[in-house]
């Protein structure tokens, strides 16, 4: 991927992994950014010319609708927002578990179907478009103590695989990023070893560069998959002594 002859959209733009993949975007000469967030008042401020703010809510229809009339020239959808509802099944209100689900499957699922017919059109004369799912290491196993959570991205990576498939002839790609513990607002307060998120962007775009289209962009989550490829069961293993060595630290018995 050229990333000079791309117009991105990055959902989620206004803080996190989304806000630097846009600064990663800018650096590596992307021709233009629409940085999506919800409240286009928290989001910083950017001098570079080639940013445009625009507000959408993954979960809100007419956000959704405005967007797609507004970004015909995207070739490069990245849906990157999301939520976590912290909490294992047994005792996570539903209600929180459906956030989960409308917000990392339904909203991303939402917007791509929307934007598909511009990737699409823009395809035919760009050559190539792309599709690029964040969805997290725990799309692979399920990590109980984020149990809604794990389920609505293993969702999100079954969408995307789907679609690489259902795509692959209207010549647009589809990438997964499949982060570990990345240092952002959504881990505070959790003591896993945690990568930066201008760490995590920077290897994402030069996996993307180099095609790969499953991407794991920190030390964590390459480590997981690498034990996953050799037995599968492996990682669950790994989330289940994560799950005895966080009720330990807690106080309580192991489940
Ligand atoms: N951090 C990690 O360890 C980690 C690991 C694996 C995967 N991921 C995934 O990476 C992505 C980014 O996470 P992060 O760590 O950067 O989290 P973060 O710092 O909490 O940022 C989440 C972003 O998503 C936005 N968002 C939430 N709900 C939205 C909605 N309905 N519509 C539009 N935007 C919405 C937030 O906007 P507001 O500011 O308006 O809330 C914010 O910009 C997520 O999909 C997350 O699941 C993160």
């Amino acid at each position: 991927m050229n990333f000079s002859q791309h117009t991105a959209l990055v959902t989620g733009a206004n803080r996190g992994i989304g806000l630097a993949l846009v600064k990663s975007l800018l650096a590596q000469g992307i021709k233009k950014v629409y940085a999506g967030c919800r409240n286009p008042s928290s989001m910083p401020e950017f001098t570079d010319p080639r940013v445009e703010v625009v507000p959408l809510d993954i979960t809100n229809a007419g956000h959704i609708h405005a967007v797609a009339e507004r970004v015909t020239d995207l070739t490069l959808l990245i849906n990157n927002a999301g939520i976590i509802a912290a909490g294992p099944f047994t005792t996570t209100p539903s209600s929180e578990v459906k956030r989960d689900m409308d917000t990392n499957y339904y909203g991303p699922l939402a917007i791509t179907q929307a934007l598909i017919p511009t990737l699409r059109s823009n395809a035919r004369s760009e050559r190539h478009t792309a599709l690029v799912n964040v969805t997290s290491i725990g799309a692979f196993a399920n990590l109980p103590v984020l149990g809604g959570y794990c389920a609505s991205k293993a969702a999100l990576l079954s969408m995307s695989q789907g679609l690489r498939i259902e795509l692959a002839s209207d010549n647009i790609d589809v990438f997964t990023v499949n982060p570990g513990p990345i240092d952002t607002d959504m881990t505070a307060g959790s003591d896993f070893d945690k990568t930066s998120p201008d760490v995590a962007a920077a290897n994402t775009l030069q996996a993307l560069e180099r095609g790969e289209q499953d991407i794991f962009p920190d030390p964590a989550s390459q480590h997981m998959i690498s034990v996953f490829k050799e037995n599968y069961r492996g990682l669950e293993a790994i989330f289940s002594q994560m799950t005895a060595d966080i009720s330990a630290a807690e106080g309580a018995e192991p489940a």
